[in-house]
């Protein structure tokens, strides 16, 4: 059984099992404790790995494999109000928004299933050159090994479904660890992958800390990949600690956006107000930075301002809240910081900076210092600059000065200024009259310089998943 009331066990080689130690899970809202869940160590993690590595030896085929997948997301929209309610329990993140992130969960699972179905290898043009001459030749696509998939607190249940569902179609077992403050979507995962028939070994869910998980994730060399979603220091240094495996990384960014003159501006500051503060702005493509061109900056301003400020505060568990806690006071205390540091070097604060009870209400930073770190650093709160621009090129140089490159956005009616905007900004991905906190989750999505260097999205991931072996027939 994978759950009484309030304690949760480790799914590892099909068993649900206690280690004899707990991790606390507290709500951001009121630190009330949600569930006590098995803590897991080094030694729990090599099991995972034996179970892992021993379901390999027993490939899957992908009828199957698609079958469960199809069946876990059943199970989740079945069960989407509980999935929900736990999200919003365990992250703080407001009901609705958890709502939105349980129907992206069903549909990354939905899209696995569908490239579980589809994965294929190449033909190879042999006759191309005169050494392939009376050779027919293809690739398959084999999947490369257990995989270890390390996942945030931010989206607790979609960013677990795009590491493991996407391993499942690929043929890989993994051993998954959560974040220690949200593991409980993860291990609903679980459980409803274990009642839709998968079998033991495949996945093994470890909750502990990331010294002891994350350590012999790296050091083992039956993983063959990595894929980590969190931050870039401990991102990149997995990587550098792990140079045989591929290791693919999801990190931060600091979200530039472009409101052109020739924009729709209430629509772009209808669009900012809601993308810059859901899950209190703890989305890595969260709106941060608004560069608007000067012509129709104090328009943008004033219908942006009451937009935000009618965003409701609350209790996340409150269907009409917009905007709940951050993960915790200590983070609560930096966000606070940035903006203080703002305001000492010059800016204004248009509205919030305060607290609402124990919650950062949300926050507008007039004209911050170009090295302010609400400039250029990933402010992971509900807090967004401001500024005025002349020309576009300004504003791409604005947008570009950071060390991120996850995704940014543009409001223009210009056909050439959004081409420009999309050639030109130096990121993952590019919306046009879209926030770029717009995320589908069968595209690819993924960072360039310090975000990262993969693409997510079950099609992309299956390929990162999946090794090329060639195969070469003499006819
Ligand atoms: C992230 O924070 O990188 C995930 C954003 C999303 O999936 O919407």
């Amino acid at each position: 059984m994978a759950t009484t009331a309030d304690e949760r066990k480790l799914l590892i080689d099909g068993d649900w099992v206690e280690t004899g130690g707990w991790v606390e899970v507290r709500s951001p809202y009121d630190g009330a404790l949600v569930a006590r869940v098995a803590r897991a160590g080094a030694a729990e993690t090599r099991r995972a790995l034996d179970a892992a590595a021993r379901a390999m030896e027993s490939p899957l085929p992908a009828h199957k494999r698609a079958e469960i997948l199809v069946r876990v997301a059943g199970a989740l929209g079945r069960r989407a109000d509980e999935a929900a309610r736990q999200i919003a329990a365990e992250a703080g993140k407001p009901l609705k928004a958890a709502r939105v992130e349980v129907a992206r969960a069903m549909s990354t699972y939905t899209m696995a299933a569908v490239q579980a179905r589809t994965l294929t290898g190449e033909m190879v043009p042999m006759d191309a050159s005169q050494a392939g001459e009376g050779k027919l030749a293809f690739t398959l696509r084999r999947p490369i090994g257990v995989v270890g998939a390390i996942s945030p607190f931010n989206f607790p249940l979609n960013l677990v479904a795009h590491k493991i569902a996407p391993a499942l179609a690929a043929g890989c077992a993994v051993v998954l660890k959560p974040a220690s403050q949200t593991p409980l979507s993860a291990l609903m995962l679980a459980e409803l992958e274990d009642e839709a028939g998968l079998p033991p070994g495949w996945l093994n869910v470890v909750v502990g800390p990331s010294s002891q998980i994350g350590d012999v994730l790296v050091e083992d060399e039956r993983v063959k990949l990595i894929t980590f979603t969190g931050s870039g220091t401990v991102g990149w240094g997995i990587r550098e600690r792990a140079p045989r495996k591929r290791v693919g990384l999801e990190l931060g960014n600091a979200t530039p956006v472009i409101v052109e003159a020739d924009a729709n501006v209430d629509d772009a500051a209808a669009r900012c107000a809601a993308n810059a503060f859901s899950f209190a702005g703890q989305s890595c493509i969260s709106v941060q930075r608004i560069y608007v061109h000067r012509d129709v900056y104090e328009e943008f301003k004033a219908r942006f301002l009451p937009k935000v400020e009618a965003l409701v505060v609350g209790d996340p568990a409150d269907e009409a809240t917009d905007v709940g806690p951050l993960i915790s006071p200590g983070e609560r205390e930096r966000v606070l910081a940035w903006i203080e540091q703002a305001r000492d070097g010059g800016a204004t604060i248009l509205t919030g900076g305060t607290l609402e009870g124990e919650l950062l209400r949300p926050t507008v930073v007039e004209k911050p210092p170009a090295d302010a770190h609400l400039a250029c650093d990933e402010a992971f709160g509900p807090v967004c600059t401001l500024q005025p621009y002349d020309t576009l090129d300004e504003a791409i140089a604005h947008a570009n000065a950071t060390r991120y490159g996850l995704q940014a956005g543009i409001f223009t009616a210009s056909l050439a200024s959004a081409v420009k905007a999309a050639g030109q900004l130096e990121f993952g991905g590019v919306t046009v009259n879209e926030a770029p906190t717009f995320r589908a989750d069968q595209m690819p999505y993924g960072g360039i310089k310090e975000s990262g260097n993969t693409r997510e999205g079950p099609a992309w991931a299956v390929r990162e998943m999946t090794e090329e072996r060639l195969v070469v027939v003499q006819l």
